[in-house]
């Protein structure tokens, strides 16, 4: 089925490119991702491509295709990498896999705070040094989301310290900073892509999973997980990402623009993201039935205390790791 869907984009893509004059004025990009479009990432999404029109007069072209509807996160990185589509919205998570740096970014408790981690990770030159370590692979960043604060969240166990994790078959990102974590943790990693992970909970193939309020309502995770932890682990930002030789054959004022309406809906997105994790809250409360709890937080930072100290060694995620630091230094 995604395979026809990819012929079907690949055709009008093709087909675009050869009609008529008007047509070949306008450039069709495609960008495609897998969360729902009542989620605040789709909407900020939505917020670029209309920025992006509307910034080239219609010049660029921006069709969105989300709910996993093209495949998987690394699905849809690969599709990236041919060219399928040009833009893809990813976990930094799922970029581990293509550039180890990105597996910083799973480091359990790398940043401070919600404040600092959105202006750090606004810097142009943090960004450079995440964004430019992917070309080899025929990809750029382009800008990040704010993809919240990551917490546990189980079917029915209670969570107090990091030893309630003992055998608790916890569901992760298909990374191996992310298993390593949950190993950390005392618990039993099992990594699945993200649209897996609702049926694998209400089967019971697992018992946890970790992720911030909105895969509660938006995702619905919140009809079958009743009981959500406030862990702190990880803020793992969202990144879009571009085919690098689509954006090369664009012109200057053309990249221009599609860094701008990157950047603008980037700040866009905090206002929003705010909003919606809080009516996820009520929501879950309200509706589903989930309880919202706090934990013994300083068990769980003294657990992942020899894995943080892997990144700070390691040379592909030194270099970043301390430009974060210093950085968080100067805020
Ligand atoms: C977040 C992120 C998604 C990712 C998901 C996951 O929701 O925004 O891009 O797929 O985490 O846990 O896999």
């Amino acid at each position: 089925m995604k395979r026809f869907l990819l012929l079907i984009v690949s055709v009008l893509i093709i087909l675009a490119g050869c009609s008529n004059s008007k047509a070949a004025e306008t450039k069709e990009l495609i960008l495609g991702h897998n969360q729902p479009t009542n989620h605040p990432v789709h909407q900020s999404l939505v917020d670029f491509k209309e920025r992006l029109e509307q910034k080239s007069n219609g010049k660029l072209q921006l069709k969105i295709y989300a709910n996993g509807q093209l495949g998987s996160e690394r699905e849809v990185i690969e599709m990236t990498q041919t060219n399928a589509v040009q833009f893809t919205k990813v976990s930094a998570s799922a970029l581990e896999g293509f550039s180890e740096s990105y597996s910083l970014f799973s480091m359990p408790y790398l940043f401070q705070s919600q404040a600092s981690y959105r202006e750090i990770m606004k810097k142009p030159e943090i960004q450079d040094a995440f964004f430019k370590t992917t070309t080899d692979n025929g990809f750029i960043g382009i800008t990040y989301y704010d993809a919240g604060v990551r917490n546990m969240y189980t079917k029915d166990r209670m969570i107090e310290t990091n030893a309630d994790m003992k055998g608790l078959k916890t569901r992760v990102q298909p990374s191996k900073t992310s298993v390593q974590m949950i190993d950390a943790l005392g618990g039993t990693p099992t990594p699945m892509s993200f649209g897996e992970v609702y049926t694998a909970l209400q089967s019971g193939i697992i018992d946890a999973a970790e992720n911030n309020e909105t895969a509660l309502t938006d995702n619905k995770h919140g009809e079958v997980a009743k009981h959500y932890f406030y862990t702190e682990h990880a803020m793992v930002p969202d990144i879009l990402i571009m085919n690098k030789d689509a954006y090369d054959q664009l012109t200057d004022q053309e990249k221009q623009w599609v860094k701008e309406a990157a950047k603008e809906s980037t700040v866009s997105h905090e206002t929003r993201w705010d909003k919606q994790v809080k009516k996820a809250i009520k929501t879950a409360k309200s509706d589903m039935g989930v309880e919202f709890h706090e934990v013994d937080k300083s068990s769980f930072m003294n657990a992942v205390k020899p894995l943080q100290e892997q990144f700070q060694t390691n040379p592909a995620t030194r270099q970043q790791y301390e430009q974060i630091k210093e950085a968080e230094e100067n805020e």
